[in-house]
């Protein structure tokens, strides 16, 4: 049997503020895993989000990394990039100076538009950020300029949205290269913490006489210092990365994935464990990506084909269990799953879905951590404590 070790987590650089992010935990997943010794090739983290449970089993496993949402699969293929597959990088110079015209070529194209964010007093600075926002209804006649025209104002100003434009473009052009998806990973990172927004991108801020300060400092953040700090650490850490097994990345519904893995995979499933759908959340994360000029709506600005996830729903959450309990059962596979005691269903309507489908030819086991989980502003407190729990059922 394999004693397990994990890349240790601080080695795989930090890419997105991400709510539910099991970075945290990474312990308490390993030491699950290791009780159960199960001897398989094939690790499929199922719901993966940031990619960073599955990624740091790369040495241990065969790694299939899946999640709807696309932006997971830019993430994983910066942290599975081999170092022999970056021996031609680019030079960072050179990204720099394509960067520099693309942004340089926008501002003297609409010299007009100019957002001085210096020494304003209240009512001058909520001018200043609806003048932005109403950019959306201007016809620009310069190409990349989605950030520009439907968030200016909104999580970003005006002039950190051309940047986030600008180094968008740039990453186009390395599309077929390792480039694409470290370029796009920087630049996630550089957006999360310039955002005024409160870890995601449910709602921006309006502007009040006392939160004014704060959102400034964020108004004040340059993007390109962002980008170019964590390009090059992920440039260093892909210098180390040496990568022994193989691994897939999915962008596809549970159930679709499930249908690809092969028999005696450990499944790690973390599915969202309330009604907040990650779709909105992150939905100019997953834009940025897509960079497809979305129809958008209500004044968070959300893309209107956003995925509702059935775990997100009272009315199907049992379902999405019982169909995600059978579809492995099928595969005679085994399943790790993580959730908490404040989701959508309890542990005991879990483990008896989980029980009438797996039967008697599998072992159940329950772990369970006090754990402080971030609200991540949606409610007044920061951060509640609950019970994170992994539920898991071995093939005998
Ligand atoms: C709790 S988060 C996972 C966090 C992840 N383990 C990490 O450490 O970053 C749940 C994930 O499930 C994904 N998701 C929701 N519905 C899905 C579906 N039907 N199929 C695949 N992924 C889905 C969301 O996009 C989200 O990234």
């Amino acid at each position: 049997m394999k004693s397990l070790l994990m890349v240790d987590p601080q080695k795989l650089p930090h890419l997105l503020k991400y709510m539910g992010s099991k970075r945290e935990l990474l312990e308490f997943i390993n030491h699950a895993i290791n009780q159960l010794q199960i001897d398989s090739d094939w690790f499929c983290d199922l719901f993966s989000g940031t990619s960073i449970v599955g990624c740091s089993l790369r040495d241990e496993y065969n790694i299939h990394i899946n999640d709807i949402q696309y932006y997971t699969s830019i993430f994983a293929n910066t942290y599975l990039t081999n170092e022999n597959e970056i021996k031609n990088t680019v030079a960072f110079d050179l990204i720099r100076e394509q960067v520099f015209f693309y942004k340089n070529e926008f501002f003297s194209k609409y010299l007009e538009l100019e957002f001085n964010y210096s020494e304003l007093n209240y009512e001058e600075l909520k001018k200043l950020e609806e003048a932005q926002q109403e950019l959306i209804n201007k016809e620009f006649e310069i190409g990349f300029h989605l950030f520009t025209k439907y968030y200016s104002g909104t999580y970003w100003s005006y002039e950190q949205c051309v940047w986030i434009d600008a180094i968008r473009a740039v990453a186009e052009k390395y599309k077929t290269t390792s480039e694409y998806n470290l370029i796009l990973s920087s630049l996630i990172f550089a957006m999360s913490y310039s955002s005024q927004s409160t870890g995601h991108f449910a709602q921006y801020r309006d502007i009040t006489q006392s939160n004014m300060y704060d959102i400034l400092q964020y108004r004040t953040r340059s993007i390109w210092t962002l980008f170019e700090k964590k390009y090059k650490e992920l440039i260093e850490f892909q210098q180390s990365n040496i990568l022994g097994n193989y691994h897939r990345i999915t962008s596809l519904d549970y159930l679709d994935c499930l249908r690809l893995i092969d028999e005696n995979t450990i499944v790690y499933a973390d599915p969202p464990y309330s009604s907040v759908h990650y779709s909105r959340f992150y939905h100019a994360v997953e834009t940025i990506v897509k960079y497809d000029y979305p129809d958008i709506k209500h004044k968070g600005r959300y893309r209107e084909d956003r995925h509702q996830s059935p775990f997100g729903k009272k009315t199907e959450v049992k379902k999405a269990f019982e169909d995600l309990f059978d579809r492995i059962k099928d595969r005679k596979s085994h399943l790790i799953l993580s959730y908490s005691n404040n989701g959508m269903i309890t542990e005991n309507e879990i483990t008896d879905i989980a029980d009438k489908s797996f039967g008697k030819e599998y072992e159940s086991f329950v772990f369970s951590k006090k754990y402080l989980h971030s609200k991540m502003g949606r409610s007044d407190e920061k951060s509640m404590e609950v019970d994170e729990l992994i539920i898991a059922y071995k093939r005998l």
